[in-house]
């Protein structure tokens, strides 16, 4: 089994440095080969791109943007009214994904909007979403990227997010049905909606383009202490032959290096990529072409 890749989620890890090009040295030198951030929207996409190449880094995931956020928007894929400006956000990702390399984009679901009562809203939401969707699904293939879906646990993170289960969001992309649009699996929100992680991971990674990882309940790393068994679950998507990124999406519980001594041992044991390199010219992996 290929052991897995891991990417640097940016936008959480090395919150004492400010500004992305300092967090793209720091996730270089902390033998990270890839990294992924939320919203790059700040700093001009030739800058960032300079200083991951200067990293040795691949930026392999970004988010369409939040939308107004002082007015609570976190997303606008399924907000009514809203859909002029999902398309303006997706452009601008498309934009910067493009000059960056990068991948893939996590289309943003959004809220329910305030004051409104989920149930009562659901099927027009639902019904945004997928006409979103398949629009971005066209402007996506052109480019050749890919949008990803990522369920949002409303239980305690986002109580107000529209998307929140493995299962809603695996029936949507059904509706949509193109092959471009993927699931985005984080394991953090899976277990605070729905745990079985074992059998949720098996059933759904065949449509998963990416995946991110905290501990529960603390959203601190893997090793923290927590309810999660990251050694079985690494394992279990080394067995299942999940060949994308594992993203680092967590709240580092002190030093961000010091706290990363959970991946030096994971790649001591199984190989570190850079080690590892000369592989992955000569074995077809199909999420690897970026
Ligand atoms: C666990 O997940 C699998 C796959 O989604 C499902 O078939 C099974 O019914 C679930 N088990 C429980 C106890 O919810």
């Amino acid at each position: 089994m290929a052991a897995l890749r891991f990417s640097a989620n940016l936008s959480w890890l090395f919150p004492e440095l400010l500004g992305l090009p300092a967090r793209l040295r720091a996730a270089g030198s902390s033998g990270f080969e890839a990294v992924e951030v939320a919203w790059p929207y700040a700093e001009p996409p030739e800058v960032l791109a300079r200083a991951a190449r200067e990293a040795g880094l691949r930026l392999v995931l970004i988010n369409t943007p939040p939308g107004d956020q002082e007015k609570g928007e976190m997303g606008l894929g399924a907000v009514p009214g809203r859909q002029a400006a999902f398309r303006q956000g997706l452009e601008q990702a498309v934009r910067y994904a493009k000059a960056l390399g990068c991948p893939r984009i996590h289309l943003m679901a959004g809220r329910v909007p305030q004051g409104a009562d989920r149930r009562a809203v659901k099927a027009e939401m639902e019904m945004v979403f997928l006409e979103n969707l398949r629009h971005a699904a066209g402007v996506l293939a052109q480019e050749d990227l890919v949008g990803l879906l990522e369920p949002i646990n409303t239980r305690i993170t986002d109580p107000q997010y529209f998307l929140d289960t493995p299962q809603q969001a695996a029936a949507i992309l059904q509706k949509v049905g193109r092959p471009n649009l993927q699931l985005q699996m984080d394991i953090f929100h899976w277990q605070i909606m729905d745990g079985n992680l074992t059998g949720n991971i098996r059933e759904f990674l065949p449509i998963v383009g990416h995946v991110q990882v905290a501990q529960v309940p603390g959203r601190g790393e893997p090793s923290s202490p927590g309810e999660l068994n990251f050694p079985y679950l690494f394992q279990l998507l080394e067995d299942e032959g999940y060949k994308g990124f594992v993203g680092c999406e967590y709240q580092p519980q002190g030093d961000t290096v010091e706290g990363l001594s959970w991946l030096r041992s994971y790649w001591d044991r199984r190989g570190h990529p850079e080690v590892a390199s000369e592989g992955l010219h000569t074995t077809h992996m199909p999420l690897d072409s970026e």
